[in-house]
């Protein structure tokens, strides 16, 4: 418990040096459920001390590429990272096509609620077959997600 709370406040003291420079990214991340259980920039970008007190140009510790994402969040979500790994946005992201990772429906930061990722789907589904049913439109009762399953979604 004790080291949880100083991992915690560890982690918030970086959130401030942090935030001086990014308060776009530092405001999104207190939003997220993220934020109150201690998750914050250091447990993603790493600690980045170079980066905020080099003069010249010093990268942060860690930036996640596109793919490495899936194991940044999957370290933290081992179900989540499963469950994807058997979809097809998982096989066409490997083979270096456009397809979703955590980050393209999550976001980076800030949370996002499920309509909001309904419209991120559609942005590469431009035309869903007639199945599909209107689901996406803002007032539609039917998810996605309802007819294919979080998070290996290609499998239906
Ligand atoms: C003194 C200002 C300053 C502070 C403090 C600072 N940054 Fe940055 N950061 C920058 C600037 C400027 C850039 C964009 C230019 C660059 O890449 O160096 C940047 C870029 C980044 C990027 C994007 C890098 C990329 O390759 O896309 C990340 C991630 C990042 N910062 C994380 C952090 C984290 C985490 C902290 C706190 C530990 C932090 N920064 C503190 C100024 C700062
Ligand atoms: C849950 C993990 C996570 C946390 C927490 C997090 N980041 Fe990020 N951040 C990411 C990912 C993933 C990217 C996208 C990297 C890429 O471009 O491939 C990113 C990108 C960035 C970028 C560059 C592009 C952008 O979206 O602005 C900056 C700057 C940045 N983060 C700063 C921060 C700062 C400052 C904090 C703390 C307030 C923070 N991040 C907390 C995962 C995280
Ligand atoms: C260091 C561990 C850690 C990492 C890395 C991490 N998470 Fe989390 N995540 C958590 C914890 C802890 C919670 C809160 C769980 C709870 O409250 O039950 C959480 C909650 C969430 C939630 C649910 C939010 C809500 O409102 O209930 C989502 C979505 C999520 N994370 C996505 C991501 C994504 C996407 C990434 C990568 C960019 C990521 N996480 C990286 C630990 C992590
Ligand atoms: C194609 C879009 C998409 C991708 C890719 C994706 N997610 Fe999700 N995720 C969603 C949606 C939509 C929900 C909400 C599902 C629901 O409410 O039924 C969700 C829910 C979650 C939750 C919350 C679960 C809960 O019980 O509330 C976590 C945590 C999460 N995702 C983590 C991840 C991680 C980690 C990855 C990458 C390995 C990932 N997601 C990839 C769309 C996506
Ligand atoms: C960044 C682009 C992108 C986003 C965002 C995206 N997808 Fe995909 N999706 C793809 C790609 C690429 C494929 C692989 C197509 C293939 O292999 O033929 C795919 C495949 C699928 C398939 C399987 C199709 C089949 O032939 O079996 C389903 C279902 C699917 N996506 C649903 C979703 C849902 C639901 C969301 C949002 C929660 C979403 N996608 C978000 C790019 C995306
Ligand atoms: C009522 C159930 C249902 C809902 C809701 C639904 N789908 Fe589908 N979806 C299906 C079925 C069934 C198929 C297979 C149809 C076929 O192969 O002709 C399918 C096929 C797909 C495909 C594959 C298309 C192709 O070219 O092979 C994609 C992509 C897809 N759905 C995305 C979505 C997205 C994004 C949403 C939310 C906006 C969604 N679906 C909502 C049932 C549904």
């Amino acid at each position: 418990m004790l080291l949880f709370v100083g991992l915690l406040a560890w982690g918030q003291g970086v959130h401030q040096l942090c935030q001086q420079c990014h308060t776009e990214a530092a405001s999104d991340v207190e939003e997220h459920a993220h934020f109150r259980k201690g998750v914050t920039c250091a447990s993603c970008h790493g600690s980045s001390e170079k980066h905020r007190l080099a003069t010249g140009h010093a990268p942060p510790d860690r930036v996640a590429t596109r793919a490495q994402v899936v194991a940044l969040c999957g370290s933290c979500h081992p179900a989540e990272r499963k469950s994807y790994e058997t979809s097809k946005h998982w096989a066409a992201l490997q083979a270096g096509a456009k397809a979703a990772q955590c980050a393209t429906c999550h976001g980076n930061h800030a949370p996002r609620a499920v309509a909001k990722m309904e419209r991120t789907c559609l942005s590469c589904h431009a035309s869903l077959p007639a199945a599909c049913a209107g689901a996406g439109k803002t007032d539609a009762k039917l998810r996605c997600a309802t007819c294919h399953p979080a998070h290996g979604f290609a499998k239906r």
